[in-house]
């Protein structure tokens, strides 16, 4: 088939890429050529707006190395890491609890550290945080002996591995689920953080006057075998841009009950008002657990 316009150039490239014997990546590629020539089609796509979108994807791929993941950032930035987590996981909330972006920020071998113990590992000036977590299946059965992944900013936005003035590890922890399916912590209240802006992503949120915020929230990762692997974000339900997240990790079924305390006994001698506490449950389904690649070491 010769092409003879801009209507049979698609039809001529699906035929091209009708071949090979893995079936999905057929229907893959043939589904991103419609949209990408639909997409073109549809705004009049001029030859230096083209180009300029090539340069943006080989900056998106020159800014990405063994620390930095731009391509992520980029999709998480325009919805779309959000839109196959949410496809692939939680059931829209029917079932499992629903999954968030795992983030750059996870590290393997956090410090395994008791159940209701502190992830305060070097002095970490901010408002005290007690939190309390059930596991649960789908029935509502608690699960005991799941392993679960503790990371958070600190209450001036900054993850441990970004700041000197941290210890290391610091407002990180490995916990076990007990026979109740029940763990817990004491921390400091997370504060929100811009996400990196000195790469094109940060082009395209300045371009669209967005800023480079996520609310604070604390991230967990579920593991046990037997059961899917939760990864999630529970997000503090008082920061001012909850419904602006600059990644869309936000949403409402992960928005804790941070309950503010001003008054009373605090839970510890070594805390003062105001303090927080947090209730939250995880429903895990049965299914394949596997841990993620880290992000960094
Ligand atoms: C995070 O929550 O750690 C995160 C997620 C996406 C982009 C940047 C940070
Ligand atoms: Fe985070």
């Amino acid at each position: 088939m010769i092409i003879d316009n801009e209507i049979s150039v698609t039809e001529v490239v699906l035929r091209a890429m009708a071949g090979g014997d893995d079936a999905r990546l057929r229907d893959i590629a043939a589904s991103f050529v419609r949209h990408m020539h639909d997409f073109a089609r549809e705004v009049r796509l001029t030859e230096a707006e083209f180009e300029a979108g090539i340069a943006m994807l080989n900056r998106i791929g020159q800014a990405t190395n063994d620390v930095h993941n731009e391509g992520i950032l980029f999709s998480d930035a325009i919805g779309l890491s959000t839109l196959v987590c949410l496809m692939n996981n939680g059931a829209n909330g029917n079932t499992e609890t629903a999954a968030a972006l795992l983030g750059p920020f996870w590290r393997m071998h956090s410090p395994v550290t008791p159940n209701g113990g502190s992830i305060v590992r070097s002095p970490t000036p901010g408002p005290a945080l007690f939190a309390q977590f059930d596991i649960v299946d789908a029935k509502g059965e608690p699960i005991e002996g799941v392993e679960i992944d503790v990371w958070h900013s600190s209450p001036v936005g900054l993850y441990e591995n970004q700041d000197q003035a941290q210890a290391e590890m610091n407002l990180r922890g490995k916990f076990t689920s007990d026979a109740q399916g029940q763990f817990g912590f004491r921390s400091v209240k997370p504060a929100g953080y811009p996400v990196p802006t000195d790469g094109p992503t940060g082009d395209l949120l300045r371009a669209q006057n967005r800023h480079p915020y996520r609310p604070a929230h604390v991230h967990f990762l579920c593991y046990k075998p037997g059961f899917k692997t939760l990864v999630t974000q529970v997000f503090v339900d008082d920061d001012e841009y909850l419904e602006s997240d600059v990644v869309f990790g936000v949403t409402r079924a992960l928005i804790g009950d941070f309950k503010k305390h001003e008054i009373g006994t605090p839970p510890d001698s070594e805390t003062s008002a105001p303090w927080y506490t947090l209730a939250y449950r995880f429903v895990m389904e049965a299914g394949e657990a596997k841990l993620p690649h880290p992000p960094i070491k």
